[in-house]
C-alpha cells in the first residue's frame, strides 16, 4: 500500500501550508502492518517501572506488537525479557503477573525453565536425535532501563536506549525520575489509531473545548529536542496534575530547574510512549497498537518516593488519579469520533494550525521510518 504522494507532500509542507495526513495513515491495515515491521519491531518500547518487580521470580506479561512477552527478575536480581512461549510446541507459559519461584513451568507438557531463561526440564525427550537443551532456552529480547523505566526491543541492532532518547533524560533530570515510584495505572481500550492518541497529547488547541470542565484552556510552547522524542510545555506556575484551583496536594519536586518550574512537559518518546511531567508528579501514556483502529492506552502515575511515606498519601494522591483518568477519557471520546470520520470514503485532509506543529512532527517521524515519499 502506498499513501498518495501528493497528500503526503501536503502533510509535510511548512506548518502554515500543511494539511493533515491522508486517512489511510490511520485506517489502512497495510500501513499498520508496515508500522509493526518497520517501527515496533525495530525500536525500544516501554514495559513498566522497574520497582514494580522488586523480588527474584517476580514477573509480568505483556501483549506487544511483537507478540506475547514476559519480563522476569532472575535469582541474580537482573531483569530479563523473553518471548512468552514454550520451545516445545509453543504454549504461552506465563499469564498476568506474579512470582514464578525458581522455575517457569509450561502448562502443556511440563517443560520447565530457569527464571534466567535456560531450559531445565524436558520430560521424555531422551530419544530426540540431535536435541540439545542448551539450544532451547527461552527466546530473549534486549532490555534497557533509564531512570527506572524499563524498555525492550526485538531487534538486536540499533542504538542503545540512551542514544535513542537523545536529550530527554537531560530535560527531565531535575524532576529526578530515578527517585519516582509507580503507584497507579489504568488501561483504556480505545477505538482509534495509536498515532491519534499521541498527536492529541502534543497540542493544547483542543483543551479549552474537550476539557472545558476539567483542565480547561491551556497555552503551550514547543521546546527543541535532539534524539527520538518531541516536547511541548504547558505553561502554568502551579501543577496541572490535579483539577483544583488551590495549591497542589503535594509540594513541588525539590530542585526543579528554571524551565521545569514554568509548567508541565508533554512528550512523545517515539514510537509510542508519552512522559508527562508536572512540577509535582510524573505520569505516562503508553500506547500498544492492536489494529489500525484499536489501541490499548495505559496511563500510569508516579510520585517522588518520599511522598509515599506521608500518612495521608492515598487521599492526597486520589486527586491526581481522578484528573488523569477523567482527562484521558475525555480525550478518548473525541479520538473515537475522529477515527470514525477518518474511515469515511468522503474524508479529505484539512489544514493545520500553528498550534498543530507537534501533531505534524509526530506524523512525519512515522512517515520517515516507513520510508514513504514526501
Ligand atoms: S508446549 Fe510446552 S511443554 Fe509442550
Ligand atoms: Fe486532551
Amino acid at each position: 500500500m502506498q499513501l498518495d504522494p501528493t497528500a503526503l507532500a501536503a502533510a509535510s509542507a511548512p506548518i502554515n501550508q500543511a494539511r493533515s495526513m491522508p486517512a489511510g495513515f490511520y485506517t489502512d491495515p497495510a500501513i499498520f502492518e508496515e508500522e509493526r515491521r518497520d517501527i515496533f519491531l525495530k525500536h525500544w518500547f516501554f514495559l513498566c517501572r522497574e520497582e514494580t518487580l522488586p523480588n527474584a521470580g517476580d514477573y509480568r506479561t505483556f501483549d506487544t506488537p511483537a507478540g506475547p512477552i514476559a519480563l522476569v527478575r532472575g535469582p541474580d536480581g537482573k531483569l530479563r525479557c523473553f518471548a512468552n512461549y514454550c520451545r516445545h510446541r509453543g504454549s504461552i507459559m506465563l499469564e498476568g503477573s506474579g512470582n514464578t519461584g525458581n522455575r517457569i513451568m509450561c502448562p502443556y507438557h511440563a517443560w520447565s525453565y530457569f527464571s534466567d531463561g535456560r531450559l531445565y526440564g524436558c520430560p521424555d525427550m531422551k530419544d530426540a536425535e540431535g536435541f540439545d537443551r542448551v539450544e532451547y532456552g527461552l527466546v530473549t529480547l534486549d532490555l534497557d532501563i533509564w531512570a527506572g523505566f524499563v524498555f525492550a526491543r526485538v531487534t538486536k541492532d540499533g542504538p542503545a536506549l540512551m542514544e535513542h532518547l537523545g536529550d530527554l533524560p537531560q530535560r527531565l533530570a531535575s524532576h529526578k525520575p530515578q527517585e519516582m515510584r509507580h503507584v497507579w495505572t489504568t488501561t483504556l481500550d480505545v477505538a482509534c489509531n495509536w498515532k491519534l492518541i499521541l498527536e492529541n497529547a502534543m497540542e493544547t488547541y483542543h483543551t479549552g473545548i474537550v476539557h472545558k470542565t476539567t483542565v480547561g484552556a491551556q497555552q503551550s510552547r514547543t521546546l527543541p529536542t535532539t534524539g527520538n522524542w518531541i516536547c511541548i510545555q504547558v505553561i502554568s506556575g502551579r501543577s496541572i496534575a490535579t483539577l483544583t484551583d488551590e495549591v497542589a496536594p503535594f509540594p513541588p519536586i525539590e530542585g526543579l530547574d528554571d524551565d521545569a518550574r514554568q509548567g508541565t512537559y508533554f512528550t512523545v518518546a517515539f514510537p509510542a510512549m508519552q512522559f508527562a511531567v508536572s512540577q509535582d508528579a510524573l505520569w505516562w501514556l503508553n500506547c500498544t497498537p492492536v489494529a489500525a483502529d484499536r489501541t490499548l492506552l495505559e496511563v500510569g502515575g508516579c510520585f517522588p518516593a518520599d511522598r509515599l511515606d506521608l500518612p495521608d498519601f492515598e487521599p492526597r494522591a486520589a486527586a491526581y488519579y481522578d484528573r488523569w483518568e477523567r482527562v484521558a477519557k475525555e480525550d478518548v471520546g473525541i479520538l473515537e469520533k475522529q477515527q470514525r470520520a477518518l474511515a469515511s470514503a468522503l474524508y479529505r485532509p484539512g489544514p493545520l494550525s500553528w498550534r498543530d506543529d507537534m501533531v505534524q512532527a509526530m506524523g512525519l517521524w512515522v512517515v520517515d521510518r516507513l520510508n514513504l515519499p514526501r
